[in-house]
């Protein structure tokens, strides 16, 4: 039984192009799987399209005169081209501004509200006298109150990073008319999610199969507790909140992340009326068989696994997500991506210079899968040149260029294997259920790891039978080592083709396979002999320094002064910042406690030729002679200072769990006084 799986991608925002960071998040590995699908013959339908509410639009629109759907038009049609040059095989590309999707999105919430699902709550929300419109989030702008920068946002200071609400701001002002806001009542709709929260929490507990990043948010959203969420917005750029509750909804719009969600049905709803089958959405969306899978990158982690799920349940009539198998993020040439500063990789540009296929293939092999992964040129252009190059495609060459030299460009025939040969025929038997293991578990890292050996045994098998020498000293085993070179290149096509859509039809036309083999066949040999091969193609051709130079000099125009550090994006702090901190390498020659303190001991540090004296408050889990001798790690930078009538020199690290505390070390030994960089 083939099984029913209906996968989404995140619906991007239509107010800007698709850069590598998205790619990496929740596109391709969703397309990876899609594709994969469709060649192991399951029902599949793969469901995306674009965002095109919210603030940042309607901003962007204010700022450049024109319409919030003007910017929409523009960037959906931008993005559904980048999409499908990258080979994004979406069954269906929809978009939130559509009459489907606003009628859909209105019933879920009469649907909810009829259930009495939402708090209404009113209170006083600041609001432009002037423009006569309630100021959301990012329409709010006024002094950061901890760098005090004067034009930070409602919701996030720019310039520092901190996130704020409206009200942290100083002098906050109208970011339409520059007015002062002043507080003006207004109702809106909330989920209660606190009532949710031991139905989520249940339904999360049988997953335990999903990716520990994922479970991780979840769980500490769950530790703090879920809260109430307004799900509408006074503004007029979006879902009209629908009339019927016998409260005033004028003015009042969905949130864009209550609507957006509701896309992936909505846009099924659409795939399903252009197929002519208006009714085959509800086979998918409907049916507690469907494995729904949302691809998504990290910063989406609590909308799809805790609210549109809690939304899903309260209108009951629709499947609950099987995984979201969320990603990390990506950064650049070490940096952190940034859209406002176009520090990125712009998808539409990249496809102007170079392959959809080598890009694929380059972020699939360094997915930031379980944490942060960096992409750079310099990798780009390795990955290409030796592998994509090197091993995939100067094998199919060099058999092709063999085949067509000296077996008229047919298939020869194989008389018997040899036992090299029958070693190769393994491998390839064992090969489609090892990968498509990897993909269905969202291993796709190491599924083109496992890819890529194969071509690489490929080769090594090509070189080992040296057919070149043979060609002469033993025909019929000369024509067996192309002939099973030739059953490899097909089956590479096949098994790669999840990964390299491009280069796998290519593959096959220089077969002279016209019908994309299934996934299941892929491990046997499938060209008979006498079969006539195409022209031969050259698959990857170098990329040179030079190429790779412009494009690192175009980042370095835009790239930030630091690069990043693993930390949350509120408290990001420059290198400059980091090396104000001297740290220096200290043995302790000698540990107390301080007099009528439970908690302090002094210690004496031999720091190289120096000695000096620090108190540090770790008594609690240390006794003194368990320090002695050990190689500890100090700020030794730091100005003095007297504790407990005792001078202290210096600071010692140690990491703490909030039970357990743990002194640095070093982790082999090396002399005091060693800096630390
Ligand atoms: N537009 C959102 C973003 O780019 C993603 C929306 S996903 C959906 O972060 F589920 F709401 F559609
Ligand atoms: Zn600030």
């Amino acid at each position: 039984m083939p099984q029913k799986i209906l996968v989404t991608s995140a619906l991007p925002y239509a107010n800007g192009p698709i850069h590598l960071g998205h790619l990496a998040g929740a596109y391709l590995p969703a397309d990876i799987f899609v594709r994969y699908h469709r060649l192991k013959k399951n029902d599949v339908v793969y469901i995306c399209g674009s965002d095109e509410h919210g603030v940042p639009i309607l901003l962007r629109a204010r700022a450049e005169g024109v319409s919030p759907q003007e910017v929409v038009d523009r960037y959906h049609a931008v993005i559904k081209k980048s999409f499908a040059d990258f080979g994004m095989s979406f069954d269906y590309y929809g978009r939130t501004s559509s009459p489907v999707h606003h009628q859909l999105s209105q019933d879920f919430f009469r649907e909810l509200a009829a259930k009495n699902t939402f708090r209404l709550k009113t209170d006083k929300q600041l609001y432009d006298p002037e423009a006569g419109i309630f100021l959301a989030d990012r329409f709010i702008r006024g002094t950061c109150p901890v760098c005090k920068y004067e034009d930070a946002y409602g919701d996030q200071c720019e310039k520092c990073g901190t996130s704020l609400s409206p009200r942290d701001l100083l002098n906050p002002r109208s970011a339409i008319t520059s007015a002062v806001p002043v507080d003006k009542e207004t109702t809106h709709w909330y989920l209660p999610l606190d009532k949710f929260q031991p139905e989520l929490e249940k339904w999360i507990a049988g997953h335990p199969e999903w990716k520990t990043n994922v479970l991780g948010q979840i769980q500490s959203w769950f530790k703090d507790g879920l809260k109430d969420r307004a799900v509408t917005r006074d503004l007029t750029w979006g879902v009209p909140v629908p009339d019927g509750s016998g409260q005033d909804t004028a003015g009042k719009v969905l949130y864009v992340w209550f609507d957006a969600p509701i896309g992936y049905i909505s846009a099924t709803k659409e795939w399903a009326q252009e197929k002519g089958e208006p009714g085959l959405w509800e086979n998918y969306w409907k049916d507690p068989e469907t494995r729904l899978i949302h691809f998504i990158g990290k910063d989406n982690i609590v909308f799809h696994c805790l609210i549109f799920p809690a939304m899903l349940m309260a209108h009951g009539d629709y499947v609950l997500p099987q995984n979201v198998p969320a990603n990390e993020f990506l950064n650049l040439e070490g940096n952190k991506l940034s859209t406002s500063r176009n520090y990125a990789v712009w998808l539409d540009e990249y496809l102007q210079k170079f392959e959809p296929d080598a890009l694929r293939y380059v972020l699939a092999a360094n997915l930031p899968e379980t944490r942060d992964a960096d992409f750079s040129w310099k990798e780009f252009q390795a990955r290409h040149n030796n592998e994509l190059a090197d091993i995939l495609g100067n094998f199919i060459n060099r058999t092709m260029t063999f085949a067509h030299s000296y077996f008229e460009g047919k298939v020869p025939a194989a008389q018997a294997a040899d036992a090299a040969d029958r070693d190769l025929l393994q491998r390839l038997a064992e090969a489609p259920a090892r990968l498509e293991k990897l993909i269905d578990n969202f291993q796709f890292k190491h599924y083109v790891r496992e890819f890529m050996d194969l071509a690489r045994s490929a080769n090594k098998y090509f070189n080992d039978k040296e057919p070149w020498k043979t060609r002469k000293s033993d025909p019929p085993t000369c024509a067996a080592t192309i002939h099973y070179s030739l059953q490899l290149a097909r089956s590479l096509a096949v098994l790669g083709a999840p990964l390299l859509p491009f280069t796998s039809r290519k593959i096959l036309d220089m077969l002279g396979v016209d019908q994309m083999p299934e996934w299941d066949q892929s491990g046997q040999p499938g060209l008979s002999a006498g079969q006539v091969l195409g022209e031969t193609k050259i698959l990857f051709g170098k990329i040179e320094d030079d190429l790779m130079e412009q494009e690192i000099k175009k980042l370095q125009t835009t790239a930030p002064a630091a690069p990043v550090a693993e930390a949350e994006p509120e408290n990001l702090i420059s290198l400059d910042d980091v090396r104000r901190l001297e740290l220096q390498v200290a043995e302790v020659i000698a540990a107390e406690a301080v007099e009528k303190s439970n908690k302090l001991l002094r210690l004496q540090l031999k720091i190289g030729v120096e000695q000096r004296q620090i108190v540090a408050g770790i008594a609690q889990h240390y006794p003194p002679a368990e320090l002695i001798g050990k190689k500890v790690i100090v700020v030794v930078n730091l100005q003095p200072a007297t504790i407990r009538g005792v001078q202290s020199q210096g600071m010692l690290l140690a990491a703490s769990d909030g039970e357990k505390l743990a002194v640095l070390t070093v982790d082999r030994d090396i002399n005091s006084g060693s800096r630390i960089s």
